[in-house]
C-alpha cells in the first residue's frame, strides 16, 4: 500500500535530506549564505530582516526591542499556535484573543476596529492569514494606522499568498513574522525571522546554536516514510519519538540568545529556491481536491490567492475519519489547529478563555487538513478524496 503523510518531513526531497545531513561549508561560504538570505528577504519584503532560531524567538526579540512597556497588549486571532502566546508572555506582554469570521476564517476588520476602540492598551495587531488564506489586510492596515497600532503579519502559513487585490501578503505590515519551522511554507526544520519596516531595531544576538536536529530530522523522517510500506516505519517512528530523537514542533523554546544556525540558513535558501515550483504544485493539488470536496471546504472561495499549504475540510468527527483513513494508508492526524490556541499535548493557553471565540472553537473541533506537498500526486488527491467521500456517504446514511 502507498502511504501518504501530512507532514513527517514530507517537505524535503531525499537530496535535500542528504545535503542537510552532510552540510559543511567554509566560514566565507557560510557568511555569503547568511548575507544572501538577508538580502533576499529584504528585497522581497522591503524591510530589515533579523534571523532567529524559530518564529517565536524572532517575535520575542522584536517585542522586547520596542519602546512599549511590559503589560502592553497584543491582539491575536484565536485559531492559532500557542508559540505566539509563548513569545508574547515571555517578554511580559499580554495576548488578547479575538475570534475569526465565519466566512473568511480570519478576524474581520470591523471586529478589530471594535477591539481597538474599546481598549487603548492594545499596541499590536498580530494577524496570520488563517491556513494561508489572506485576510482583508488593506482595511485592517487602515484601521491599525488610525489607532496608531503596529500591524504584525505572520506569514508562517501564508508566505507567497496574494490578497483580494492581488497584492502580496506582508505588503501592508509594519512588521513581518516568518517561521521556517516544520511543515511551514518555507520549511527549514526550524528557524524564524522578523522583518521590520520604518523603525530602527537593535542587532539580534549572535551566539551560535547547534543544528543537530535540523541535520538529522529530514533523513530520519525519510527513513520512517520509506519503511512504512514494509511495516517497520510505524515502529521506527515510535522509537524515535520515545527516545526524544523526534519531538513535537510545538516543543521549542523562546531563545533570545542564539541565532539561526548556518545549516538552517542554507536550508531556508534551498526552500526559497524551491518555493515557486512547489507553490505551483500545491495549487494544482489544491484545485484537484476542490473538484470533489468543495462542498466540505473550510474556506469559501474569494478573490485572493491562498498559499495552498493544505486543503482544509470540515468533518463532523475528525478523530473517527482520521482512524478510518489511517487504515487506508493515509496518515493525516496532524491537524491545524485542534484548539483555538493549540499547544499540542505540551502547552495550554493561560490567556484564552473558553467560549470567547466560538468560530475558532468550532473550526478547531471540525477541521481536517489534507496534504498538497511535493510527494502528493494527482492520483493521491483522487484516492484521498474518494476515501473521504466514501466515509462521508456511509456516515450520512446512518
Ligand atoms: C501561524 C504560526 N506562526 C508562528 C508559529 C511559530 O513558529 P515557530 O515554531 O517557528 O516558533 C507557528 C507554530 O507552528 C504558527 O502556526
Amino acid at each position: 500500500m502507498n502511504h501518504i503523510f501530512n507532514s513527517l518531513g514530507s517537505n524535503y526531497s531525499f537530496s535535500r535530506a542528504l545535503r542537510a545531513l552532510f552540510f559543511c561549508a567554509s566560514t566565507a561560504q557560510k557568511q555569503k549564505n547568511r548575507e544572501l538570505l538577508l538580502s533576499t528577504l529584504e528585497q522581497r519584503f522591503h524591510a530589515t530582516p533579523f534571523l532567529a532560531i524559530n518564529g517565536r524567538s524572532a517575535l520575542a526579540q522584536y517585542l522586547t526591542n520596542t519602546h512599549f512597556k511590559k503589560g502592553s497588549k497584543v491582539l491575536v486571532q484565536a485559531f492559532t499556535c500557542y508559540a505566539l502566546e509563548q513569545a508574547i508572555v515571555e517578554v511580559g506582554f499580554i495576548p488578547v484573543y479575538l475570534d475569526i469570521d465565519e466566512k473568511t476564517r480570519n478576524p474581520s476588520p470591523s471586529d478589530i476596529q471594535r477591539h481597538l476602540s474599546s481598549d487603548e492598551e492594545i499596541a499590536f495587531v498580530l494577524l496570520q492569514h488563517t491556513g494561508g488564506h489572506p485576510a482583508h489586510i488593506r482595511q485592517i492596515h487602515e484601521i491599525c494606522q488610525k489607532h496608531h497600532v503596529i500591524l504584525i503579519e505572520d506569514l508562517a502559513q501564508a508566505f507567497g499568498a496574494l490578497d483580494e487585490e492581488i497584492v502580496p501578503v506582508g505588503t501592508y505590515a509594519d512588521v513581518i513574522l516568518l517561521s521556517f519551522g516544520r511543515d511551514k511554507i518555507i520549511d527549514a526544520v526550524t528557524g524564524g525571522a522578523i522583518l521590520v519596516k520604518h523603525t530602527s531595531y537593535q542587532v539580534a544576538p549572535n551566539h551560535n546554536t547547534n543544528p543537530l536536529f535540523a541535520r538529522w530530522y529530514p533523513i530520519i523522517t525519510w527513513c520512517i516514510r520509506m519503511c512504512y510500506p514494509i511495516g517497520v516505519g510505524k515502529i521506527l517512528h515510535k522509537i524515535f519519538q520515545k527516545t526524544g530523537a523526534l519531538h513535537s514542533p510545538i516543543d521549542e523554546p523562546v531563545d533570545r540568545v542564539h541565532q539561526l544556525s548556518d545549516l538552517n540558513v542554507s536550508l531556508v535558501l534551498d526552500a526559497l529556491e524551491e518555493h515557486a515550483p512547489l507553490s505551483a504544485h500545491r495549487k494544482q493539488m489544491y484545485l484537484e481536491y476542490q473538484k470533489s470536496l468543495e462542498k466540505y471546504s473550510a474556506f469559501s472561495k474569494n478573490k485572493g490567492v491562498p498559499s495552498h499549504l493544505r486543503y482544509s475540510i470540515l468533518v463532523e468527527d475528525p478523530t473517527q475519519i482520521i482512524s478510518y483513513l489511517e487504515k487506508k494508508g493515509i496518515h493525516i492526524s496532524d491537524r491545524w489547529y485542534r484548539k483555538p490556541v493549540d499547544g499540542g499535548s505540551i502547552f495550554s493557553s493561560q490567556w484564552y478563555q473558553t467560549g470567547t471565540c466560538k468560530t475558532a472553537e468550532h473550526l478547531a473541533q471540525h477541521v481536517l487538513n489534507l496534504p498538497t506537498h511535493r510527494y502528493i500526486s494527482i492520483d493521491d488527491v483522487r484516492y484521498i478524496s474518494k476515501e473521504i467521500l466514501q466515509w462521508m456517504h456511509s456516515h450520512a446514511k446512518k
